[in-house]
């Protein structure tokens, strides 16, 4: 380990353990039995991960908004949706399980592999959201955009906007760059409907958001 860096213990929710540097990066680059593959259960499923793979660090986070989510989608059967920055396939598996026809799209393929693993019945995407977005079909009824703290951007905020869905999930974890990306999706004609705020991270100043948005005209009517 490199001179001035610390090392510190993160134990996972099935009460493995993980040892990483001051950058979170695993300090044992080779897999160790009980740190490779770790399972985590929510929403009804069990999902498989590795300790490069995105998950909730709160034990009760990943119910928590998938709960949110599902609360303000209401998705029906049949329903398409899209889930963006959709890592090891949390939101997909719930989405999959309320009759959606699911596509997740995620830039890596580590975590594409196990959301492909985790969730079998929904089409998955290893690449950037917004070159996904260039391909992906032109139409959606629903968005999960769970994007990291920079943000989705105004690309992915246009190229989803452009598909009119009929409501759009955005799990933030920077009010600040949720607030930039809020600004685009007013002007694009959307506007939230709820508006939900989670501790997640209990004794930090950091909160997660549940925004739904819904298109102007649909929302008034
Ligand atoms: C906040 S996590 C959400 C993961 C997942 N929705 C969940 O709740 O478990 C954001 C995810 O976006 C992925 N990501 C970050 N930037 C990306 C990009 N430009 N295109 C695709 N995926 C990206 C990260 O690898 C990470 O898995």
């Amino acid at each position: 380990m490199a001179a001035g860096r610390s090392t510190v213990g993160v134990a996972a929710a099935d009460h493995s353990a993980l040892l990483v540097d001051d950058e979170a990066r695993l300090v044992d680059d080779e897999p160790v039995q009980g740190i490779g593959d770790l399972t985590e259960h929510a929403a009804g499923r069990d999902f498989l991960l590795d300790a490069e793979s995105f998950w909730q660090v709160h034990p009760a986070a990943a119910d928590t908004l998938v709960g949110a989510v599902l609360d303000g989608l209401r998705p029906g059967p049949g329903e398409r949706v899209f889930d963006l920055f959709c890592g090891v396939g949390l939101f997909t598996g719930a989405l999959v399980d309320a009759g959606c026809r699911a596509w997740g799209v995620e830039w890596s393929k580590s975590a594409i592999t196990h959301a492909r693993h985790n969730v079998p019945e929904a089409r998955f995407t290893a690449a950037k959201v917004d070159r996904a977005l260039r391909t992906l079909p032109k139409r959606t009824d629903l968005v999960v955009l769970d994007p990291p703290r920079a943000g989705a951007g105004r690309t992915v905020v246009n190229a989803v906007l452009t598909r009119r869905p009929r409501a759009i999930a955005y799990v933030a974890c920077d009010p600040a760059a949720f607030a930039r990306d809020l600004r685009r999706a007013l002007d694009g004609g959307y506007r939230p409907t709820s508006l939900r705020a989670f501790d997640l991270f209990p004794m930090t100043h950091h909160l997660e958001v549940v925004a739904i948005l819904e298109p102007e005209t649909s929302a008034e009517a």
